[in-house]
């Protein structure tokens, strides 16, 4: 990617990962970037780096709008390695006593990260530094998602560079939200299902914050994907809805099958959701990756999970999906259990126990059908999906 002036003095100049597909378990169809900015003012600043094998980019990127050892001060609003693994080298080539602006946390992150003793200048919430003819001011966003996170706002342009906040693992040839439009939107709800959901409480309260201080947004600019320059309040706006974790009148049956029977059974009681008139999207995660099924349990009012005994437990990819959910903490969701089994049938207790500790709303014991569904058994399984079409339209 060449350098971008996205607005008068102010570059991203960070790098394209075309080819990325798996992040760190999240699956990226369309790549991403690790945006960097550069602001050319009486002071010149770099906000975050690069991925680390990404440095020939950005230094290039940097040395095409100025000499890289005049930047005067570098800004860390985050230390994961997609943003900070460039630092080193980074350090290294402008001038290792440069300071480093960065949150309190921040710069015990940096230390463990890269054991260097670098000229860290650890700032406040609110602090404020000046370029010369503008000002940066960060904020604190402690658990979006690191306990390090912040953001930098220059005050002047009303412009924040918010690190992973409304970012998107996205990678084309747009680079702002008016060159992709709505489609772009998927790529952020996305994002916020697999990254940020977790610390919903923590989006709302900042929101509150960006309220209190009056802070006004001509560009919002995430170091993934596009910057939002035409609409920055519809991101915002989209972070205030996932947040309250409100869901519509969707079913996610959610399985997977070892000789098609739990596949059977998800077919039947997805049918029985329909008939209920409500909408139902059935996912077989030996085809779907945990990830996009995240981004629909979202806004899925029930999520219903099946899966086939193997030895006395659940299936690999069911087991696997439970612990990632568990961990991103999705609230007020309704939960259903089913399982074709031989002759243990153990599964869909361990769904049902670990649905529960996750605090979903239980409606029902759970469907188990030994081997293969007969017709009787097909009934049972449209009569499980209408019971779950009308829980969620109560
Ligand atoms: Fe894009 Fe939390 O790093």
């Amino acid at each position: 990617m060449e350098p971008i002036e996205i607005a008068k003095g102010i570059y991203n100049v960070g790098a394209v990962d075309w080819n990325i597909r798996d992040f760190h378990g999240y699956s990226t169809h369309n790549g991403t970037t690790y945006n960097a900015f550069l602001i050319v003012d009486e002071k010149i600043v770099l906000i975050d780096t690069v991925k680390k094998p990404f440095f020939d980019q950005l230094i290039e990127n940097i040395s095409r709008i100025v000499d890289p050892r005049k930047i005067d001060y570098v800004i860390s609003n985050h230390t994961e390695m997609d943003h900070s693994g460039g630092l080193p080298r980074v350090m290294h080539r402008i001038g290792e006593d440069k300071p480093i602006y960065c949150s309190k946390i921040g710069e015990k992150n940096l230390a463990k990260h890269f054991s260097q003793k670098w000229n860290y200048q650890a700032v406040e919430n609110g602090g404020t530094l000046s370029l010369g003819r503008r000002t940066l001011q960060f904020l604190e966003t402690r658990m979006l998602h690191w306990p390090d996170s912040m953001f930098t706002y220059l005050v002047e342009d009303k412009i924040l560079f918010s690190s992973d906040g409304f970012g998107q693992h996205y990678a084309g040839p747009e680079k702002f939200d008016d060159q992709v439009g709505d489609a772009i939107m998927i790529h952020a709800k996305k994002y916020f299902a697999n990254i940020l959901l977790l610390y919903s409480a923590n989006v709302l309260k900042l929101m509150e914050t960006v309220n209190e201080f009056g802070l006004e947004f001509n560009m919002i600019c995430p170091d993934h994907g596009i910057i939002w320059r035409k609409d920055p309040k519809k991101i915002l706006d989209a972070y205030v809805e996932w947040s309250q974790q409100k869901s519509g009148q969707k079913v996610l049956v959610v399985y997977d099958t070892m000789w098609n029977s739990t596949e059977q059974m998800a077919e039947k009681i997805a049918e029985g959701v329909s008939r209920e008139g409500v909408e139902v999207r059935p996912m077989n995660l030996r085809h779907c990756h945990r990830s996009d099924v995240m981004t629909e349990v979202m806004d899925a009012r029930a999520v219903v999970i099946g899966s086939p005994t193997l030895n006395n437990n659940v299936f690999p990819t069911v087991s696997d999906f439970l612990t990632y959910m568990k961990g991103l903490k999705p609230k007020n969701k309704i939960g259903a259990v089913f399982g074709s089994y031989g002759w243990s049938g153990e599964a869909a207790g361990v769904i049902k126990s670990e649905l529960e500790g996750m605090k979903f709303t239980m409606i029902d014991p759970g469907l188990k059908i030994q081997y293969v569904p007969d017709q009787e058994g097909n009934e049972a399984c449209i009569e499980f999906g209408r019971k779950i079409g009308k829980a969620v339209k109560t």
